[in-house]
């Protein structure tokens, strides 16, 4: 195999980027920090940090020791409160500093973020089945689409791995990548990829302290699992799943 390939972990891309006349350097407005939605689209608001009542202090130590990959659950719901919880571990807003800086939990190179959160939602109290995305700045989730055997759809869309369709919940990531781009220019996927990388970790560590599992996927069904969520495959794509469920 080519070893050309390995170039896509290394760094020497940036030696070949102009950073004088990246978007950011020409003044370009960057594109939005959250893909924006319609206002009549149906929203539901997440419960905030330090209103959380069944969320119990679980150690760093705890989550990090038991933390393993997760592919079978109970058929039981989580409840808004953990999947609120869930979200903000993985990309709750910390801190907005300015238009171009919003922090999160977790890092992002040049503060980027250039992911955005879909989750198809199987069993969670409270919610109807459907897909619905993470709006981080309000905290909020925003209903994308109602699909008839969604299920089966997320099992397909895993290559038939079927403990995407039998979780309580399925995160997918995708990514904008203008977002990064705007920044660092063709040195942006290497570092998309691992801001990725960080959020599943936090998944994984959110969900140990909730009695919950879960598993990162990157075997899937591209263009299938784009067209499940209604994105172009181009300024938008999925990069990474894991099915969340009761252990
Ligand atoms: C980037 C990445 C992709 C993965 N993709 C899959 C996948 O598609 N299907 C799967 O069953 N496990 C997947 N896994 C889980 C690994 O198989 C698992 O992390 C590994 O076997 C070590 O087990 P542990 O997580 O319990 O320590 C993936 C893990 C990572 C980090």
């Amino acid at each position: 195999m080519s070893k050309k390939f390995r170039d896509f972990l290394k760094d020497s891309i940036r030696k070949t980027v102009d950073f004088s006349i990246t978007d950011q350097s020409r003044g370009i407005k960057p594109p939005p920090a959250e893909k924006p939605c319609n206002p009549e689209d149906r929203r539901i608001s997440l419960i905030k940090p330090g209103d959380w009542k069944s969320i119990h202090k679980v150690s760093v130590e705890a989550a990090i020791a038991q933390r393993k990959s997760r592919r079978s659950y109970t058929t039981e719901a989580i409840n808004l409160e953990e999947l609120s919880f869930l979200l903000w571990a993985t990309q709750g807003l910390r801190e907005k500093r300015s238009a171009v800086r919003n922090y999160r939990t977790v890092p992002s190179a040049g503060c980027r973020h250039a992911l955005e959160t879909y989750i198809a939602a199987f069993r969670v109290e409270g919610i109807p089945k459907a897909i619905y995305r993470y709006l981080p700045m309000s905290h909020q989730l925003v209903e994308v689409v109602k699909h008839k055997d969604l299920e089966d759809l997320l099992t397909q869309a895993a290559l038939d791995q079927s403990f995407a369709g039998k979780s309580a919940v399925t995160f997918i990531w995708t990514t904008i990548p203008a977002r990064m781009e705007w920044r660092y220019g063709r040195a942006s996927y290497k570092v998309i990829a691992l801001d990725a990388g960080h959020v599943g970790q936090s998944l994984y560590l959110a969900c140990e302290a909730i009695g919950a599992g879960t598993c990162a996927i990157a075997a899937y069904d591209q263009e299938f699992a784009d067209s499940i969520l209604g994105i172009d495959g181009v300024e938008e794509f999925t990069i990474y799943m894991a099915p969340v469920g009761k252990v």
